[in-house]
């Protein structure tokens, strides 16, 4: 595929507003995206994702009661100084990967929860007339290159919106963003429509949308009607189906495996996938594993 001079892709909106009702009682006073999967919590990896495909500035869309994201990536500086005072440089290494540039990172509050589609539309500011990533940190991707990265990739070939897509079985179509797909290549496709958790049966494919998206700042346009969609809410999925048609418009089967971690199996699951890519853990993990699967 051609080279298009597409605008460099320096933003990013992490959307983190959820109340996270599927793991209460654990997110009652804490944010779901400080759940941590091994050692560290979700929202960081998310960052840390972004930061390896390029990106420079962040808006978490954040709500009440998640404070904590904030804290998270500034300085920690009684501890700092104390963690200084006892020598302790491997633990000052670790804090020092949770720094973000200095006005890097701005919140917006989404004051009510209408949906995905008005979280992002709470960013507007923040996006302005950029090309701009959304990272949902529920969605955990382990793989090689950094999953939005693979993304960012396709985004300048292709230039104009691309999401990151894979296969899922027909009865779980209901969960997801799919696919309309004309042509595809095995790695890109064309994306000729969405649909919003549609039933199996009225479902144009098994090809569902995962939380991490390239998007032009014209999305936010159709976003401002507020139109109600799947579940009563206002859908991003809907919002991009209005610019299929105006603007090249892309799914990548990425590279890697994702876990959902909105979902206490696909936590788990995570927990243990990650622990085992862990030099120092992946052993004993092994070990323990095999008493209980062998009990
Ligand atoms: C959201 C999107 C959906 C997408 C999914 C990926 O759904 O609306 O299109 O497939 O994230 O995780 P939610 O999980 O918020 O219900």
């Amino acid at each position: 595929m051609s080279q298009k001079s597409s605008k460099p892709l320096r933003k990013a909106v992490l959307p983190v507003a959820g109340l996270g009702t599927r793991f209460l009682p654990a997110t009652k006073a804490m944010a779901k995206e400080m759940l941590p999967v091994v050692d560290k919590p979700l929202i960081q990896y998310a960052i840390e994702e972004a930061r390896a495909a390029g990106i420079e500035q962040f808006c978490m869309v954040t709500g009440r009661g998640k404070t904590a994201l904030v804290e998270h990536f500034d300085i920690a500086f009684e501890l700092e100084a104390t963690l200084r005072e006892r020598n302790r440089h491997e633990a000052l290494a670790v804090l020092e990967a949770t720094r973000v540039e200095p006005g890097s990172m701005v919140t917006v509050r989404q004051q009510v929860p209408l949906g995905l589609g008005h979280a992002i539309w709470c960013a507007r500011a923040f996006i302005g007339d950029d090309p701009f990533a959304i990272l949902l940190p529920d969605d955990l991707v382990l793989s090689e290159q950094s999953c939005l990265g693979q993304l960012a990739d396709a985004y300048r070939e292709t230039g104009g919106n691309v999401v990151a897509v894979t296969e899922v079985p027909r009865e779980h179509t209901n969960r997801y963003g799919i696919l309309d797909i004309g042509l595809d290549d095995g790695r890109l496709v064309e994306v000729k429509g969405l649909v919003e958790k549609p039933a199996p049966e009225d479902a144009p494919s098994n090809l569902s949308i995962i939380g991490r998206y390239v998007l032009m700042p014209e999305v936010i346009g159709h976003l401002a009607r507020m139109e109600r969609g799947a579940g009563n809410e206002v859908q991003l999925t809907d919002g991009m189906a209005k610019l299929i048609g105006q603007q090249p418009f892309h799914g990548v089967r990425y590279e890697g495996k994702r876990f959902d971690c909105g979902d206490k199996i696909g936590f788990l699951e995570a927990q243990i996938a990650f622990a085992l890519k862990r030099p120092e853990m992946a052993e004993a993990v092994r070990a323990f594993l095999k008493t209980y699967t062998d009990a």
